[in-house]
């Protein structure tokens, strides 16, 4: 609530008590979980504050906090915000679009447990004319190294004839590493690009690559309401 310089001087004035005690010794500490610390009798509220952020990622950017083998992260994009900030899953360091950074650890890990099954979809351009058969298969399921893929809804959304290549929009509930990537393969269509456009009911919307924004307060409880009503 206030600087160290700042806190000192209500504490030297006698504004801060611990427990109903005004405590004048500057150093004197306090367990904020098993006490109440008081500014002019008003309690302080100490909870950490939780921030979220929905960031566009660009290609290049690796989705974790710190890694030295990683040319740039994603956390690096955001900036001036003091609080420790961990995407929520990840995106591979080529794919492009949608990820949320915040410090609620609890939040992230009810966003990313397969038990919660939230929808994510992405855009896939890939090589080659995408068949109404080979739609069918990714939406039932595709054998894959580390078995079938839940059921998932995919749409031919463009088909480029003259450069043999096809837009597929898919939204899938699992979060296995690679696999819309791996999907495509397993359908002999390679991914050129992909973008992650839509989490949950969040969309990139008109932010630019690079370019974030913090959550609403709505939009938090709508995606933790999703994940407690998805099993
Ligand atoms: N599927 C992939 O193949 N890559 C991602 O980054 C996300 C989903």
């Amino acid at each position: 609530m206030a600087s160290r310089r700042e806190a000192e001087k209500l504490i030297s004035a006698g504004r801060v008590s611990v427990n109903g005690r005004v405590i004048m010794e500057l150093g004197a500490k306090a367990d904020p979980d098993s006490t109440t610390i008081a500014v002019d009798g008003k309690p302080v509220d100490l909870r950490p504050k939780t921030i979220y952020v929905l960031l566009n990622k660009p290609k290049g950017y690796t989705s974790t906090r710190r890694d030295p083998h990683a040319a740039r992260v994603v956390v690096d994009l955001v900036k001036g915000i003091e609080a420790p900030l961990y995407p929520v899953g990840r995106l591979d360091v080529d794919t492009e679009g949608l990820i949320i950074l915040t410090n609620d650890g609890d939040f992230s890990f009810k966003m990313t447990h397969p038990k919660h099954n939230i929808p994510k979809t992405y855009r896939a351009e890939v090589r080659g004319k995408v068949t109404q058969e080979e739609l069918r298969r990714l939406s039932t399921g595709i054998m894959l190294n580390d078995g079938i893929t839940a059921p998932a809804r995919a749409i031919l959304s463009a088909l480029n004839t003259v450069r043999q290549v096809s837009i597929v929009e898919i939204t899938i509930r699992e979060g296995r590493k690679r696999q819309v990537r791996r999907m495509m393969d397993a359908i002999n269509h390679s991914v050129i690009k992909l973008t992650r456009t839509r989490f949950g009911n969040l969309s990139i919307g008109r932010l630019k690559s690079g370019e974030w924004r913090f959550l609403t307060q709505k939009e938090v409880h709508f995606l933790l309401d999703m994940a407690s009503k998805t099993k």
